[in-house]
């Protein structure tokens, strides 16, 4: 197995490594050291049936319950789908994951980690971008950690100030899904200790203590200070990539920039994460 670094603060590649097969306990480990040096990795070549790609993403973690059963995979409900294929009510295009966002910040525990394995990809576009909030916290002035490192959001389903608006949950989904929880707006990785920037523009509804005319500027300034392209790793997908990234210090966007005539199908599955600190 070879893993290479592909900027010098997010993202490595993973060869040689087939996830259909066991994977011995020093590949495990490795794999695991990586995820939490490089937070994305695009393990290359794989083929994974749903089963297969259960059985795969328990080498590091637990699985994570998604949130809109809609997607859940019939045959394997633990794993949704990713489609460009899917249309709201009113017959309008959805495209899953535009906008950069984590990953069901408005769980109590949100997921630690999302997985993608590509079935079907478009000849070309379909990029996602990550940026990296560690790298993005470090390089704020000081007085701005200072600032934001006592604030607290509320992250909700859908956002009031979002622009871009989610599928609506099920019934079935909306019991387990709090209606809001509270979680800082810096947070310490559990696995490294560093602390990131914890923001989602399409979940937080708010600032504790602060009124929407300040808390809206600050989460806006925030927001394009640490998406700017020196803190990001672009992921032209490959056919058999399997990208597992980590939430907890990533913000992450699809793009919807290439022919919708051909389909982009793919499968995801979450790992349980824990209470943001
Ligand atoms: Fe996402």
């Amino acid at each position: 197995m070879q893993i290479a670094a592909m900027t010098d603060h997010t993202g490595a590649e993973v060869r040689g490594l087939d996830l259909g097969r066991p994977v011995p306990e020093e590949s495990r480990r490795a794999l695991k050291a990586a995820f939490v040096k490089h937070h994305v990795l695009a393990i290359r070549g794989q083929s994974l049936s749903p089963p297969q790609l259960l059985q795969a993403v328990t080498l590091l973690g637990e699985v994570f319950s998604q949130h809109n059963s809609r997607f859940a995979l019939p045959e394997c409900p633990q794993i949704h789908y990713l489609s460009n294929q899917d249309h709201f009510p009113d017959g309008r295009r959805y495209i899953p994951g535009e906008g950069w966002h984590t990953d069901h910040s408005n769980d109590t525990r949100p997921p630690m980690a999302t997985v993608l394995h590509a079935v079907t990809l478009p000849s070309r576009g379909g990029d996602t971008q990550f940026a990296n909030m560690a790298t993005a916290y470090e390089a704020l002035p000081q007085e701005t950690r200072l600032r934001i490192a006592p604030l607290i959001a509320i992250h909700v389903y859908q956002s009031s100030h979002s622009a871009r608006k989610l599928m609506a949950l099920p019934e079935a989904s909306k019991e387990r899904v709090p209606n809001a929880v509270l979680h800082p707006l810096v947070r310490s990785h559990p696995e490294n200790g560093r602390q990131s920037i914890y923001i989602n523009p399409i979940r937080i509804e708010g600032i504790l203590g602060l009124d929407h005319k300040e808390a809206l500027p600050l989460l806006g300034t925030l927001l394009e200070h640490a998406t700017q392209e020196r803190f990001q790793y672009r992921h032209a997908w490959q056919p058999g990539d399997l990208v597992i990234w980590d939430n907890r210090c990533l913000l992450h966007k699809a793009n919807g920039d290439y022919d919708m005539n051909e389909r982009r199908y793919l499968y995801r599955v979450m790992l349980q994460g824990e209470v943001p600190r």
